[in-house]
C-alpha cells in the first residue's frame, strides 16, 4: 500500500497528517485586560494561562474555547484563544499593531511532533521562520511559518507540553 496520495502532478500528500487539529488562533490587541474582558463578557471564556514571553516581545493571555473543567492533552478536543499585547513597538507584535491594526494575526495548529514536523515540512515551497523549535505558551514547543507562502496567514506549529 502506498505511504502516499497523489493528487495529479502535485507534490505528494502525506496520508498521516501533520496538523492534527487547530490549536489556537492569535489576536493582536493593544490592551490585554481590555481585550480578555471583551472575551470574557461576550463569550464567557476562561483564562487558563497569563505570562509575558520576552524572546517573543508579548504579554499574553490564554483562554480556553470549550470544556473549560474537561481533559486538556495533547491533540485533545481543547483549543484556545491568545491574546498578544506588544511588550512595546518594535516587536513582531507591534509593527503587526501599526501595519494592520488589532485583529488576528496567526493561526495555531497542534502537531505530534514539531521537530518531525519542520522534518518534513523544511524541503516544500514555503519559508520557515523558525527552522528549529522554540517556546511558546503553557511550556509548548513552537515554530512560525512564513505568511508570505501561505496566502498572508501567520502559521504556528504547537507541540503541547505533555502532561
Ligand atoms: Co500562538
Amino acid at each position: 500500500m502506498s505511504a502516499t496520495i497523489t493528487q495529479g502532478n502535485t507534490l505528494p500528500r502525506l496520508e498521516a497528517p501533520v496538523l492534527l487539529r487547530i490549536d489556537h488562533v492569535g489576536i493582536a490587541c493593544r490592551d490585554l485586560d481590555a481585550a480578555v474582558a471583551r472575551y470574557q463578557q461576550a463569550f464567557g471564556l476562561t483564562v487558563v494561562s497569563q505570562e509575558v514571553i520576552a524572546e517573543q516581545g508579548v504579554r499574553e493571555a490564554m483562554l480556553q474555547v470549550g470544556q473549560p473543567d474537561g481533559p486538556v492533552f495533547p491533540g485533545g478536543p481543547a483549543s484556545w484563544v491568545q491574546l498578544l499585547e506588544p511588550l512595546g513597538p518594535d516587536t513582531p507584535v507591534g509593527k503587526f499593531l501599526a501595519r494592520r491594526g488589532e485583529g488576528l494575526h496567526h493561526v495555531g495548529y497542534a502537531v505530534a511532533d514539531i521537530s518531525a514536523a519542520l522534518a518534513e515540512l523544511a524541503p516544500k515551497p514555503f519559508r520557515l521562520i523558525d527552522e528549529r523549535p522554540r517556546h511558546g505558551s503553557m511550556g509548548a514547543s513552537i515554530a512560525f511559518l512564513h505568511p508570505a507562502d501561505l496566502g498572508g496567514v501567520l502559521t504556528e506549529l504547537v507541540e503541547p507540553a505533555a502532561g
